[in-house]
C-alpha cells in the first residue's frame, strides 16, 4: 500500500498502457481544472458532455463552466438515470446527437455522471466516426473506482448484460470526490463494495486500513476517502496496464461478481439490490466457498462478512429483500454468466484476503451444494 497523497493536493494515477497511456486525476476540487486539463490535451477541440440527467441537474454547470473558461464550445446529451439507457435506443440517440453535432476526430466526448453514462458515451465514443477521444468525469464512487477506469464500454443486450461494447480507453479520468457529496448514501455504499473489493483481491494493507479508517471514508474526513480512491485506481490501472483485454489477470476484478451477478440477475437488475450490494454479497460467499475448498485456514471470511456489515452492505443470502432464487435458477444464471468448460467453472478464489486467483476448474456440483447450504440458511 502507498502513502496518502497530502491533503488538498490532486494524486495522479498514469494508466501505462504505451500510446493509449492517460492520467486519472483524483482529488477534491479538481473539476474546475478540467478545461485547462482538457485544452492541453486537445487544443483547439470542442466538446459533447454526454450527462446523466440527475447528474446534469447537480453539476452541468460547473462542468460547462470549467470548459468554457478553457474555451471549449460544449453541446449537451442529456441521458435519463438508470441502467435502462444502457440499450440500443439510447446508444442511437447518443450517436446521432455526436453527430449532428459535428463532434469530429480532432473533438471530445465528455461522460458525466456514474457507470451507466461512462459505459453508454464510452462506447458511442468508440464507434462514431470509427473512434472520438473522450474523457470521463466519474459522479459516483463505483464509477470513481472502477468503471471510469480499464476502457471497458458497453450497453446491454436483451440477453445480457453488457454483451455489446468494446474497449476504448479514455484519455483523462478527472475523478472529483466533491461531486460524491451530492450521491445518495446507498450508491455511496453499495460502490464502498467494490473499494473493499480492491483490498480483498490483492492488498491486505489496504483491507486492513478501510477496517481502521472506514467511517472516515463514508464521513469524507480528511482525506481518507481520496486516498481510498487513489488506491483502487492505482491497482486498477497496474491490472489494465498488464492485461488490457482480460485475457488474465483482469478477470480478478471480477471477485465476488459470480455469484453477485446471480443474484443480481434474480433480482432483475433492480432497486431490489444494487450492482455493489451484490458484490458485497458475491464477495462474502467468495471467501465462505474458498474456505470450504480447504484454500484458506483462519477466518479471513469471518473479517470480510464482518467489514462489509459493519457499513450496511448484505453478506447473507438472509440480507436480501423480497423472493430469493432456488439453488438450480442460481447455477442457471452462473451458468450463463460464466461459459462451462469442458464441465468446469472458472471461479475467483481467494487463499486469504489479498490473495485472490483465477481458478479455471471449479466443479460446479460443488458450487450447487455450497449454495443449497447457504440458501437453506436463511
Ligand atoms: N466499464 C466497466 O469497467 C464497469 C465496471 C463496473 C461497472 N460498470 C457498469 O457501471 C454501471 C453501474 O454504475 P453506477 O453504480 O455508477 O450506476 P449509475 O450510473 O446508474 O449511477 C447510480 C445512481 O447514482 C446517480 N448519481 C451518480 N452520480 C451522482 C452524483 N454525484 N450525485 C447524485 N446522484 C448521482 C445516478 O443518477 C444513478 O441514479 C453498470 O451499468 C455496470 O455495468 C462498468
Amino acid at each position: 500500500m502507498t502513502a496518502a497523497p497530502r491533503s488538498g493536493e490532486p494524486a495522479i494515477v498514469q494508466v501505462a498502457l504505451g500510446e493509449r497511456a492517460y492520467d486519472i486525476v483524483i482529488g477534491r476540487g479538481v473539476l474546475p481544472s478540467l478545461g485547462s486539463r482538457v485544452a492541453t490535451l486537445k487544443p483547439g477541440a470542442k466538446a459533447a458532455i454526454v450527462a446523466d440527467e440527475a447528474v446534469a441537474g447537480l453539476h452541468l454547470a460547473a462542468t460547462t463552466a470549467t470548459l468554457a473558461a478553457a474555451n471549449i464550445p460544449a453541446v449537451t446529451v442529456n441521458v435519463p438515470q438508470g441502467e435502462g439507457s444502457k440499450s440500443f435506443a439510447m446508444f442511437e440517440r447518443v450517436c446521432e446527437a455526436l453527430i449532428e453535432a459535428r463532434i469530429e476526430r480532432g473533438d471530445l466526448v465528455v461522460a458525466l455522471g456514474g457507470g451507466v453514462v461512462g459505459d453508454l458515451a464510452g462506447f458511442a465514443a468508440a464507434a462514431v466516426r470509427r473512434g472520438l477521444d473522450y474523457v470521463q468525469v466519474p459522479t459516483s464512487l463505483l464509477a470513481q473506482v472502477d468503471s471510469s477506469v480499464g476502457g471497458k464500454t458497453a450497453i446491454n443486450s436483451s440477453r445480457g448484460k453488457n454483451l455489446v461494447g468494446a474497449f476504448h480507453q479514455p484519455i483523462l479520468v478527472a475523478a472529483d470526490t466533491a461531486l460524491l457529496d451530492t450521491l445518495p448514501p446507498r450508491e455511496f455504499r453499495a460502490g464502498y463494495a467494490e473499494v473493499v473489493k480492491y483490498g480483498m483481491l490483492g492488498d491486505a494493507g489496504f483491507f486492513a486500513w478501510l477496517d481502521a479508517n472506514a467511517a472516515d471514508v463514508f464521513a469524507g474526513a480528511g482525506n481518507a476517502r481520496e486516498h481510498a480512491i487513489a488506491t483502487c485506481c492505482r491497482m486498477k490501472a497496474e491490472i489494465v496496464a498488464r492485461d488490457e483485454r482480460e485475457t488474465g489477470d483482469r478477470a480478478l476484478l471480477n471477485l465476488g461478481h459470480t455469484f453477485g451477478h446471480a443474484f443480481e440477475a434474480a433480482a432483475g437488475f433492480s432497486q431490489r439490490l444494487l450492482h455493489g450490494e451484490a458484490v458485497a454479497l458475491g464477495c462474502t460467499l467468495a471467501f465462505e466457498f474458498s474456505t470450504r475448498l480447504g484454500l484458506m485456514p483462519g477466518n479471513d471470511a469471518a473479517r470480510v462478512a464482518q467489514h462489509l456489515a459493519a457499513q450496511g452492505l448484505p453478506t447473507r443470502i438472509a440480507d436480501l429483500q423480497g423472493p430469493v432464487a432456488d439453488a438450480d435458477r442460481l447455477m442457471d444464471l452462473i451458468a450463463q454468466d460464466k461459459k462451462v468448460r469442458r464441465g468446469k467453472l472458472t471461479f475467483i478464489l481467494v487463499r486469504g484476503i489479498g490473495r485472490a486467483f483465477v481458478a479455471p476448474d471449479v466443479d460446479p456440483a460443488e458450487v450447487r451444494t455450497f449454495l443449497s447450504e447457504k440458501l437453506s440458511e436463511r
